[in-house]
């Protein structure tokens, strides 16, 4: 029996703020657990925080013109609050930039690089001449051997998601200046998975198959299987956490090196000197949360660390969910096809319980699962509304009715100990949908019973007195099991129904004489137009973090991209309306030693007479297209205020047609 816990939950990229695929990912699911053994009286401690080092998070910031670490301080505030909001309740929220976790993760690094676990090896690898760095794997796209995308990354091909190595895709190119990168040697250190593989991970990862997830074991087993290679866990790149030995100027960590140290930063930051206790002594269980992306790291290369580290104790379960859909399309965060946290908490005030029934009903625990709003609303309106708070409600209200809000004397005539038993035995076993599904069975029987028993029957004759007092009595003790058992999974409710029943706790029966609350609803049914508001949202996309911006600057370019278009200065010959188009113009262009036809969308601007001699900015290299059947060639450039009104963008003087702006 371990006499103590450790939770951890996946730690989130602070390159983006999270949505509904992380909560049902790992966030929900590591917060029942959480609560369930802390609802059983076990020694827990519940980690997470913030993994802020990683090159998407510098490609996030070289395109939003920021530092990284301005991104990753932005984010982390989105993050925790939405997190906090929520009512996931991490004993600490910590962060991969914060000092201590350098230290951390040093520490850690020097003990296996003075233990002499590391290989070091010089290989040639990627680098950009004209940006004078190295490449990081996301540095690098180019065509995926697999599926012939021809946009995948150096490490794995986001269309069809096989995780691949640069040196495979075909004519690879810098995604920091799209030049063809040159080899060129450098010394890095490595993991040696091959030789930990035979020491150590066959044997430990079959002595966990009987205790993991099929669909756990077997990634894991498959990565085995193909045979473990050594593994680079530095990096040439200046954001991340510095590696602490001589001849490692500008190199950093790997990220999911330092990552899962995270934890044990985000632990020391949580129990101080007695950290130890939870990382060293083998009567700690440890759990890791994570969605099925994270396997690898969590089952092979952390454990790897580990135990090449030596005295830490290694995970017991790693309790992996697949993925989450949304109206039965993949979550993309590019194309914003999300549900962002903390717009949902916006838009939903008061409304956390909500959210975390629907996505604890459908958490994808066995396969990808589809979230719908209409689901969501069913969810609400079917369940929390018409059998939990009916139920909750209805007690409530009989008990004032008939007794003055006063707990009558009664004795217990319906036994729900083997739902409390299945939800236990569900959640034992990380069976959170099926754990939920026997909780809301509580109500369920409780409104069976209180229907079955007509109290408003009985209490019409004097003979039935002492029924209808079990009756209330009983149904009392089962609103006080629904309000125990929503510490789990309803935390506002489970408050809010200690305040119905008056009580401070949930530890014994509601006494007999005791005075409750007086009836309020606990959840309000969702209208189809809330519903309707959300999915058209979903159909307009706006980045999340532009949203308030009217206006917002486009990502960075590089130079390069820049001298790749040729505007220049034109003037304008003649001009007409091109015939049942409102809006357009047919205009010639003198544009020094010839002259073009362009189609501009100006008509309701200018009137044709009026421009002609007007001087334009024009962009020259624009491929053609046909606009009512004139051939447009390249584009004359306009300023647009905020009403929308155009306007030709000139030079200060005349100047000679054709003159070159740059
Ligand atoms: N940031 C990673 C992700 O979102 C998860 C890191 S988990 C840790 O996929 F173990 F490295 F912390
Ligand atoms: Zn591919």
């Amino acid at each position: 029996m371990a006499k103590r816990h450790l939770i951890t939950c996946a730690l989130p990229y602070a390159n983006g703020p999270v949505h509904i695929g992380h909560i049902a990912g790992c966030f929900l699911p590591s917060d029942i657990y959480n609560r369930y053994l802390r609802m059983q009286g076990k020694d827990v401690l519940f980690v997470c925080g913030t993994d802020e080092h990683g090159v998407p998070i510098t490609l996030k910031a070289k395109n939003e013109g920021k530092t990284p670490q301005q991104v990753v301080d932005e984010n982390y505030e989105i993050i925790s609050k939405a997190l906090k909001d929520f009512g996931i309740a991490f004993d600490t929220f910590s962060r991969t930039t914060n000092e201590l976790h350098h230290e951390t993760a040093q520490d850690f690094f020097k003990t296996l690089y003075d233990k002499g676990v590391f290989i070091e090896e010089t290989t040639e690898q990627f680098y950009d001449e004209d940006a004078k760095q190295f490449l990081a794997d996301r540095y690098i796209v180019g065509t995926c051997p697999n599926c012939s995308y021809d946009n995948a990354y150096g490490d794995q091909c986001e269309q069809c998601g096989r995780a691949s190595s640069p040196s495979e895709l075909i004519n690879p190119k810098s995604a920091l200046t799209g030049n063809i990168p040159i080899l060129k040697e450098t010394k890095n250190w490595y993991l040696p998975l091959d030789k930990i593989q035979d020491e150590f991970l066959n044997d430990w990862v079959s002595s966990m198959k009987s205790r993991w997830k099929s669909s756990v074991y077997g990634q894991c087993n498959s990565w085995l299987q193909e045979g473990l290679q050594p593994r680079a866990m530095t990096r040439d790149l200046d954001w991340g956490v510095k590696v602490p030995i001589e001849g490692a100027d500008g190199k950093v960590m790997y990220v999911w090196f330092d990552a899962p140290i995270g934890y044990i930063t985000a632990t020391k930051e949580a129990a101080g000197v007695d950290w130890k206790k939870w990382w060293h002594d083998s009567d700690t269980e440890l759990t890791h949360f994570l969605g099925k992306d994270n396997i690898v790291f969590h089952t092979i290369i952390f454990p790897a660390m580990l135990y090449a580290h030596g005295n830490f104790i290694l995970p017991t379960n790693v309790p992996a969910n697949e993925f989450l859909n949304l109206e039965g399309d993949k979550i993309s965060t590019s194309r914003n096809h999300a549900i962002w946290l903390h717009e949902y908490l916006k838009d939903f005030p008061g409304k956390t319980d909500e959210l975390r029934y629907a996505l604890t009903s459908i958490l994808p625990e066995t396969k990808d699962a589809d979230f719908t709003w209409k689901d969501f609303q069913a969810k609400v309106n079917n369940e929390l509304v018409a059998i939990l708070g009916n139920f909750v409600n209805r007690v409530v209200v009989l008990t004032h009715k008939y007794y003055g809000g006063v707990v009558p004397e009664g004795s217990l005539t319906c036994d729900t100990t083997e739902i409390k038993n299945n939800i236990d035995t569900a959640l034992e076993k990380f069976n959170q949908r099926a754990g939920l599904e026997h909780f809301i069975e509580l109500s369920r029987t409780g409104n069976k019973f209180l229907q079955d028993s007509e109290p408003w029957k009985l209490i019409k004759d004097d003979t039935n007195k002492q029924v209808v007092a079990d009756c209330i009595y009983t149904c009392i003790q089962i609103v006080k099991e629904i309000g125990e058992y929503a510490q789990i999974f309803l935390p506002n409710t489970s408050n809010n129904i200690l305040n119905l029943l008056n009580i401070k706790e949930y530890n014994d029966f509601v006494k007999v004489s005791h005075q409750i609350g007086n009836p309020t609803l606990l959840f309000e049914k969702i209208e189809d137009s809330t519903i309707e508001f959300q999915t058209e949202k979903l159909k307009k996309p706006a980045l999340p973090d532009t949203e308030e911006k009217s206006n917002p600057f486009k990502p960075m370019i590089q130079y390069d991209d820049f001298t790749k278009l040729d505007i220049r200065v034109a003037t304008i010959k003649s001009a007409e309306k091109v015939k049942k188009a409102d809006r357009l113009l047919h205009i010639t262009l003198d544009v020094g030693e010839e002259t073009r036809e362009v189609v501009s969308g100006i008509a309701e601007h200018y009137n044709p007479e009026d421009i002609i001699g007007k001087q334009v900015t024009y962009l020259a290299n624009l491929a053609p297209r046909k606009l009512r059947g004139i051939e447009s060639s390249g584009m004359i450039l306009m300023a647009e205020d905020a009403d929308g009104k155009l306007k030709f963008v000139a030079p200060e003087d005349t100047t000679a047609s054709g003159s070159i702006i740059a």
